[in-house]
């Protein structure tokens, strides 16, 4: 790390007690000790839970517009300028790997609708992440899978919410599920694989095609991932009767064939599970109806350069303006150490006060 220069900026936070709010599965600190956060070491919060999963958003755009993530018209984007540049990205990766980040994840938006993708895979290839991945719609993906393969890429998730184009479409309102489905196929003869699919269930949508789903995974090997729709999406119309609880998905595809679930150990929001037979595999996020914050070792850049602890927690800091201030290295990894340090235990989504966060996920990045 460079030597602290007196003159940088520092941050302008501070590390109080979070006022607890949401119990979500986090526990509480066993300790009644004041605890202070650790100047060295892992990326630890005030619940022991250790971060070493960076998710980066590379850019707020996108050329979907999925009912559950964007109203059809009068999405508004961040200026370019106040994105971060390539150099930025990878200057936050490089001291988030110095303090034990050992997966990065690339989201948006579309992360393939930001110019000369690969350019920036391969920089951040060269950090030595032990895990590199992808999350897109899939709908840029077929052209550039053998540049982003070589650019040190490992696997991707592609969204996919229907297996019926009609309803493909007015679903993701753009796009199209041909050009989907054939990227899965080049993306995983070149090798990003494990290949697995976002599918976020909406009741009286695609509800009906679960079993379907769980077929698909079966015929292809293909890791099937069932999402709760959560509050981000930027209309603000979420609620509770839209979603489909994963139990539900559960129960429904177990009748059909058994499931068992896969013991992990992981801090990986899905449940997995096998098909008893032995054939294929599932998963299941239920972010809002089992959230799994305690076991939760994720860190998120937004587009514009906000370090997030929390995909519904509103606190942020500015790394992009620390950056651009001149801020040293050591300021970049305090700055991380602390917005780890000051994450809440769970979110609050099932509680009485619980409001949405103020950026939907596209600002976020999932
Ligand atoms: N609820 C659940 N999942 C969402 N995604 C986007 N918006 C929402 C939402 N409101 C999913 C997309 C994509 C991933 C990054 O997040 O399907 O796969
Ligand atoms: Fe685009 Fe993903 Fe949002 Fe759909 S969910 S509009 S693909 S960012």
């Amino acid at each position: 790390m460079t030597p602290l220069n007196e003159n940088a900026p520092k941050p302008v936070f501070v590390s109080v007690r979070p006022h607890l709010r949401g119990s979500g599965s986090g526990d509480s600190p066993q300790s009644s000790e004041p605890l202070v956060m650790p100047e060295s070491g892992p990326l630890v919060d005030r619940y022991d839970r250790i971060h070493n999963d960076l998710r980066i958003s590379v850019t707020d755009r996108c050329n979907l517009r999925c009912v559950y993530c964007m109203p059809e018209v009068g999405m508004t984007f961040q200026p370019r300028d106040a994105l971060l540049t390539f150099e930025e990205m990878v200057r936050v990766a490089r001291v988030a790997r110095e303090l034990g980040v050992t997966a990065l994840r690339l989201t948006g938006g579309e992360p393939l609708v930001r110019k000369n993708l690969p350019t920036l895979v391969q920089q951040l290839s060269a950090l030595g992440f032990d895990d590199l991945a992808l999350t897109t719609n899939a709908m840029l993906l077929a052209p550039m899978v053998r540049s982003l393969k070589n650019a040190g890429l490992k696997r991707v998730n592609i969204s996919c919410d229907s297996l019926i184009p009609e309803r493909f479409n007015s679903i993701r309102r753009r796009g199209n599920l041909k050009t989907v489905l054939e990227a899965m196929d080049v993306a995983e003869a070149a090798g990003l694989t494990p290949l697995k699919l976002n599918v976020v269930i909406l009741r009286g949508q695609n509800d009906d095609e679960i079993l379907d789903f769980a077929a698909f995974a079966r015929d292809t090997g293909r890791v099937v991932r069932f999402i709760e729709f959560m509050p981000l999406d930027a209309q603000g119309q979420w609620d509770h009767s839209q979603l489909v609880a994963g139990r539900e998905i559960f129960e429904l595809i177990s009748a059909r064939w058994p499931l068992e679930a896969i013991d992990t150990h992981s801090s990986a929001p899905a449940e997995r599970f096998r098909f008893v037979d032995g054939q294929g595999e599932i998963g299941l996020i239920s972010s809002v109806t089992q959230p799994f914050c305690g076991t939760c070792n994720r860190l998120r850049l937004t587009a514009d350069g906000a370090i997030r602890n929390c995909l519904f927690s509103d606190d942020e800091h500015s790394l992009r303006d620390l950056m651009r201030a001149g801020a040293d290295d050591d300021v970049i990894a305090l700055a991380l150490r602390s917005a780890v340090w000051d994450k809440y235990p769970g979110h609050a989504i099932n509680e009485p006060g619980f409001l949405k966060p103020s950026r939907s996920m596209s600002m976020i990045g999932g």
